[in-house]
């Protein structure tokens, strides 16, 4: 694609992918199920919980919690894409607006769950300090995201960059950087750990389905296996294969 076509700021680009990033999910929801799981297992919820899911894409972490705690636990969608969030519909309230400015009142959640939004944000300080001013004392932040040096990462960076309309280019999370901007804004008892989170399919033909619409990847099935299977890897599992993607986690409590 010539550089003239490529989609020129992340609203663009996320504007333009929603459609097959949702309809990949819509496709195989249990995909990225270890991803989503580990995120939720550090916020330990409980009955009459507020959560804000931010930047919540098409509501794959809350529909998580709603599917885990029912009416329990109630989970207010933050969006800054329109279009990405469409697919929500009613069943989230939903705020499209930037997530370091959410608009949203100061002390009116019990956690903040964050995946996969943060490595097109240059300045993530901003939205960290959001995070700290809308929990309530003692409320909880979990937040994943690809971290640099990975497998995960390169596909990114490199595959992905090539292949997807409007190219990847992803600030990934260097060992610490969590700790200390979390740190920064705000939050106690701060941890983070690197976290295998493999994508289970029931085949490769799935996985690489589900990949080429989650990235809109412009490239043929084999092409896409084999970058999966060089920079990811792949391998086979009982109930099929698993794609070896790996996260950064951190957590943290607001000040009390
Ligand atoms: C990979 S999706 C993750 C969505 C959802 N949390 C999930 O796990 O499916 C990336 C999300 O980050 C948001 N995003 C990308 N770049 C952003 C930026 N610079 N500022 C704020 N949000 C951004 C997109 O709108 C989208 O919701």
């Amino acid at each position: 694609m010539s550089a003239q076509h490529r989609p020129s700021s992340y609203k663009q680009t996320f504007d333009a992918r929603a459609g097959t990033y949702n309809e990949a999910t819509r496709r195989y929801p249990d995909a990225r199920e270890n991803e989503r799981k580990a995120l939720l297992d550090l916020l330990d919820l409980k009955p009459g919980d507020r959560v804000c899911d931010t930047p919540a894409g098409g509501g794959f972490v809350a529909d998580g919690i709603t599917r885990d705690y029912g009416d329990a636990v109630k989970v207010v969608c933050v969006e800054p894409s329109a279009v990405f969030s469409e697919v929500i519909g009613t069943r989230f309230e939903v705020y499209n607006a930037p997530v370091e400015a959410t608009g949203l009142t100061s002390g009116s959640f019990n956690a903040v769950a964050s995946l996969a939004g943060l490595h097109h944000v240059e300045d993530r300080q901003p939205i960290f300090s959001e995070w700290q001013r809308l929990l309530v004392a003692g409320g909880v932040v979990a937040v994943a995201d690809a971290a640099s040096g990975t497998g995960t990462a390169a596909f990114l960076n490199s595959f992905l960059d090539r292949y997807t309309p409007g190219g990847h280019k992803g600030i990934f999370f260097d060992a610490g950087e969590f700790t200390h901007g979390l740190e920064r804004a705000g939050f106690e008892e701060v941890t983070e750990v690197l976290t295998s989170v493999p994508w289970t399919f029931r085949c490769v033909d799935d996985m690489v389905d589900f990949c080429t619409r989650l990235f809109d990847v412009k490239a043929g099935r084999c092409e896409v296996a084999t970058a999966l299977n060089d920079t990811v890897g792949i391998v086979s599992t009982d109930s099929g294969v698993a794609l070896q993607w790996e996260l950064m986690y951190a957590r943290g409590c607001s000040a009390q």
